[in-house]
């Protein structure tokens, strides 16, 4: 199985590069707009001209239009990690995922996501409880809130009985208000994600957290997904899909 990785050059994309014969992939090539010392790099997808079976994406929102072409011109699918996404690029991502199967996930790791569902289920239990989510990662993130910490957002309000409003760090006169979901991004170092979720009741805490050990475990992640799409129609799919969870 050939596989494109959009952003080759970056700290996901070596990683990628690495782990791809261990999962029995074939890399004939990537999109940066920094050459990879070992693999055909371009900058546009009219120009590509190796062999491709899907796309993995790990840079910036900004190549989307791209990797819709390449996606178009490959008939293939593509597993979208990138984060930092807008609303237009969604939107984008959803209609593409009419044509192609599409995989998008903010977190590729099998911990994050079984972490997603036990906070919803921690949220149905301790209905009354105060919840902060904090996020930490390295100093070159681009993004913030992580990807992951909007993903625990979501799945942390599927168990509310509320609709939380989202305060994004406290400064000043700031008193916490019933039904607010405080969100704190720490940035620093060489981190590659830590999150946490805080669940505050009256004299006790509940906390759940994952801790990313090495970038390997989403690079795994993607590259099991690009397999696990082979074959599969047009659609929009995610990791609770892959796991069956
Ligand atoms: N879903 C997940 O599990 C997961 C895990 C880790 C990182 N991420 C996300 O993946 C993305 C990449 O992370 P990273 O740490 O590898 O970042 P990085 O900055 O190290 O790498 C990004 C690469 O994309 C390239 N790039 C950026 N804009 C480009 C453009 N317009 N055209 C061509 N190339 C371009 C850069 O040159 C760079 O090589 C981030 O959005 C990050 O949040 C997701």
């Amino acid at each position: 199985m050939n596989i494109f990785i959009v952003g080759i050059n970056g700290k996901m994309g070596r990683v990628l590069c690495e782990r791809a014969p261990e999962l029995g992939v074939t890399v004939s090539g990537g999109l940066d707009k920094v050459s990879s010392p070992l693999y055909p790099t371009f900058t546009r997808a009219a120009d590509v001209n190796v062999p491709v079976d899907a796309v993995i994406d790990f840079s910036r929102p900004e190549t989307l239009g791209e990797i819709i072409s390449l996606c178009k011109k490959y008939n293939c699918p593509c597993v979208l990690s990138t984060t930092g996404y807008r609303a237009s690029d969604e939107q984008q991502i959803r209609k593409l995922a009419e044509k192609v199967a599409v995989f998008k996930s903010e977190n590729m790791s099998l911990g994050v996501n079984a972490l997603s569902i036990l906070a919803g289920k921690a949220a149905e239990i301790l209905k009354d409880f105060d919840v902060e989510i904090i996020e930490r990662h390295h100093n070159q993130k681009a993004d913030a809130p992580s990807g992951t910490a909007k993903l625990l957002c979501r799945s942390v309000e599927k168990g509310l009985a509320y609709s939380p409003d989202y305060v994004y760090g406290r400064e000043g006169n700031c008193k916490r208000k019933p039904h607010e979901i405080g969100v704190h991004a720490i940035r620093g170092g060489s981190i590659v994600g830590e999150h946490e979720i805080a669940f505050c009741g009256s004299d006790e805490v509940v906390t759940l957290s994952h801790s990313a050990g090495s970038r390997k475990i989403f690079a795994d992640g993607a590259l099991k997904a690009a397999k696990w799409l082979t074959g599969k129609k047009a659609g929009l799919y995610d990791m609770h899909d892959m796991l069956g969870l």
